[in-house]
């Protein structure tokens, strides 16, 4: 049988949240691929799909691929070319590679370099993408926050977009989703109280589907006074009340 990279979304850590389409290329992929940010921190995906795993009669091959932490361009080209000749081997062998990543692979994962230096160095290999519960989605439902209806907009803000950038998009969006920037939750309420978001729902969601679930659900306005999470897998979602009213589309 021919060899082929499969990209699996394991969602946001309950194993119930895997597609039924990812736990059968689970079950048969000859080799499980695990990302790590520095090889001595635990895969949470892999904690997602340890039990699937664990009951196989013919255990995959474990690959751990490393994804350094840092902006360095060249750095991350070097690292991605060898991941991917890591892979590229194990395919040319005619193995199935199924990359594991949290969430959905399409959308802010690791997954989007390994596919982007395997199109590059490897063009002729097949590639599967088998997407996964995001995050984002499962934390609007954990908080039981719509983020959106009608004719709303959603503005997903990753870690680095600075304070005047938020400002502006505050005022085209009906709610906004930070990701990746626990650490920037105090800040970020700040900016919010003095934006058009000013009297809007706000939840942080920590641990999403984990048994380390925390969910808080308030007003901006009292946000500031909360003990907010520094835990990298953490997300604040604001919406505003006032959206529908505003742009008088009831339908
Ligand atoms: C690199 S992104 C990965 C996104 C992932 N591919 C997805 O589709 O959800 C990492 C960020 O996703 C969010 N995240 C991922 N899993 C989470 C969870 N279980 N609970 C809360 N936030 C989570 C956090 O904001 C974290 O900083």
């Amino acid at each position: 049988m021919a060899g082929k990279l499969i990209g699996i979304g394991v969602g946001p850590g309950d194993p119930e949240l895997l597609t039924v389409k990812a736990v059968k290329a689970l079950r048969m992929a000859d080799v499980v691929s695990v990302p790590k940010a520095h090889s001595d921190v635990s895969s949470l995906a892999l904690g997602a799909v340890r039990q699937i795993l664990e009951d196989r009669q013919d255990p995959p091959e474990l690959l751990e691929l490393v994804f350094p932490m840092t902006k360095d361009k060249s750095e991350i080209e070097r690292v991605m070319a060898r991941n991917a000749s890591a892979v590229a081997d194990r395919i040319d062998r005619g193995k199935v590679v199924a990359f594991i990543t949290l969430g959905d692979p399409m959308f802010y994962s690791t997954f989007v370099y390994l596919f982007e230096a395997m199109r590059r160095h490897y063009p002729g290999v097949e590639i599967e993408i088998i997407p996964g519960v995001t995050s984002l989605t499962a934390c609007a439902a954990t908080a039981r926050l719509p983020l959106a209806e009608r004719e709303e907009v959603v503005a997903v803000i990753p870690s680095e977009v600075d304070k005047c950038e938020v400002e502006e998009i505050s005022r085209h969006a009906d709610s906004m989703v930070f990701m990746k920037c626990a650490r920037r939750f105090k800040e970020l309420v700040t900016v919010l109280k003095r934006s058009p978001f000013e009297k809007s729902t706000v939840a942080i969601v920590r641990r999403c589907s984990m048994p380390e679930e925390r969910v808080v659900v308030g007003e901006v306005a009292e946000a500031e006074g909360w003990e907010l999470p520094d835990d990298y897998f953490s997300m604040m979602i604001v919406k505003r009340r006032d959206a529908e009213k505003e742009r008088g589309d009831v339908v």
